[in-house]
């Protein structure tokens, strides 16, 4: 439970420590928190473990937990050690508690309240969302309220942010999230995982000459749905077995100029519904972050929808886009300023919606 305490932190500079294990990263970073709210990174460590899950074609969550165990301590003291500092100057220690996988959340999550406990700082559950939410703070000095588009393997949304700890969830995917839709396709063309990078690159090489639908275009609701895109480009291919590379390519082009069309297209419904909501008055800002972000056509269709509706697209490095936790550090730091902190009873979330009240969207696999 998340605890406000009567006496928020003094305006002083904060220095959290940052860990990240609800996927298949095993990252830990140290951030400093200025008292005049801006931010600084001092040390960024990221451990893929692409290496261990390429075999199985996706991620293996026993496999990432137990992996977690083994990376996370040596990544904790490499973090520290870039920094140059102690643990004994860490001001707070926060830890991604959801939503993910949950044997890697609890990995992440125990060691922080561990080092909380005796380091006798406070510990600070992050959800990982409101993490990749707040990014932009860090990297750009963004005030409140902006638009999020939240595209990576496991989410796909778009939120209106506040303020911390204050969202409103505008849309969400009813089926596949936008990244994970990029992996089935590469799995099924037989490129390897991730799928988003080899997708890109063998787009480069193709044409988009072959006709696949975009599900959602033009819709007033604000969600997006991949399912069907994936299983007609299935359909596309089985079609054109067997595949030459020029075929795959040209598949791969036609697979990522949809999902650029149906992402700009709902991108933009989504800047309509906050200005709705916000008023003409509000600052125009739409946010990107995801590890699909990384995407130079989608970048390309997001920046002609922001101009369109005269938003400022801010898309921080990918670095900062995909997990880490410079992201966590940061969002912490920022909760700790205000005197949100977490008791040590806390517990590891697999869901954990950053907007609990917004409607359902009805749909196969609605992800929170
Ligand atoms: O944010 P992220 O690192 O991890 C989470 O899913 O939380 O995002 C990884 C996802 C994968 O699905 C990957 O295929 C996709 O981002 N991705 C891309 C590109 N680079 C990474 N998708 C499309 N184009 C890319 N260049
Ligand atoms: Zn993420």
């Amino acid at each position: 439970m998340t605890t406000e305490t009567d006496d928020p932190r003094p305006a002083t500079p904060l220095t959290v420590l940052g860990i990240e294990t609800s996927c298949d990263e095993t990252a830990a970073a140290v951030v400093r928190r200025d008292a005049d709210g801006k931010g600084r990174i001092l040390a960024n460590v990221v451990r893929s473990q692409l290496d261990l899950h390429a075999a199985y074609g996706g991620i293996v969550p026993e496999i990432a937990a137990r992996a977690h165990v083994e990376l996370l301590d040596p990544a904790i003291k490499h973090a520290l050690d870039k920094a140059g500092l102690d643990i004994e100057t860490i001001d707070g220690i926060a830890a991604t508690a959801g939503p993910g996988l949950v044997g890697g959340l609890i990995v992440g999550v125990t060691l922080a309240k561990a080092m909380a406990m005796g380091h006798g700082v406070p510990f600070i559950a992050v959800n990982h969302l409101e993490a990749h939410a707040l990014t932009a703070g860090l990297t750009d000095g963004l005030q409140f309220p902006y638009l999020l588009l939240l595209i990576s393997g496991g989410h796909t949304q778009t939120l209106i942010v506040k303020d911390v700890g204050n969202y409103e969830r505008l849309g969400t995917t009813l089926d596949d999230a936008v990244g994970e839709a990029f992996d089935k396709v590469a799995k099924l063309l037989g490129l390897g995982y991730p799928g988003g990078p080899k997708v890109e690159a063998a787009a480069a090489r193709g044409h988009a000459a072959v006709t696949l639908p975009r599900p959602m275009l033009g819709r007033a609701e604000p969600h997006f749905s991949l399912a069907g895109l994936k299983t007609a480009l299935r359909n596309a291919a089985q079609a054109r077995s067997p595949l030459n590379d020029r075929a795959v390519a040209d598949l791969c082009a036609s697979f990522q100029e949809a999902v650029a069309e149906i992402v700009g297209d709902r991108a933009a419904r989504a800047m309509e519904l906050y200005g709705d909501r916000l008023g003409p008055d509000a600052q125009k800002a739409l946010v990107v972050a995801g590890g699909v972000a990384a995407n130079q056509r989608l970048k390309e269709a997001l920046k002609g929808a922001a101009r369109k509706h005269d938003f400022r697209l801010v898309v921080p490095p990918p670095e900062l886009c995909t997990d880490n936790a410079a992201m966590i550090a940061w969002a912490g730091a920022e909760r700790l300023a205000r005197g949100l902190v977490d008791e040590l009873t806390t517990p590891a979330r697999a869901r954990w919606p950053l907007d609990p009240g917004a409607p359902p969207a009805l749909g196969a696999g609605v992800k929170a």
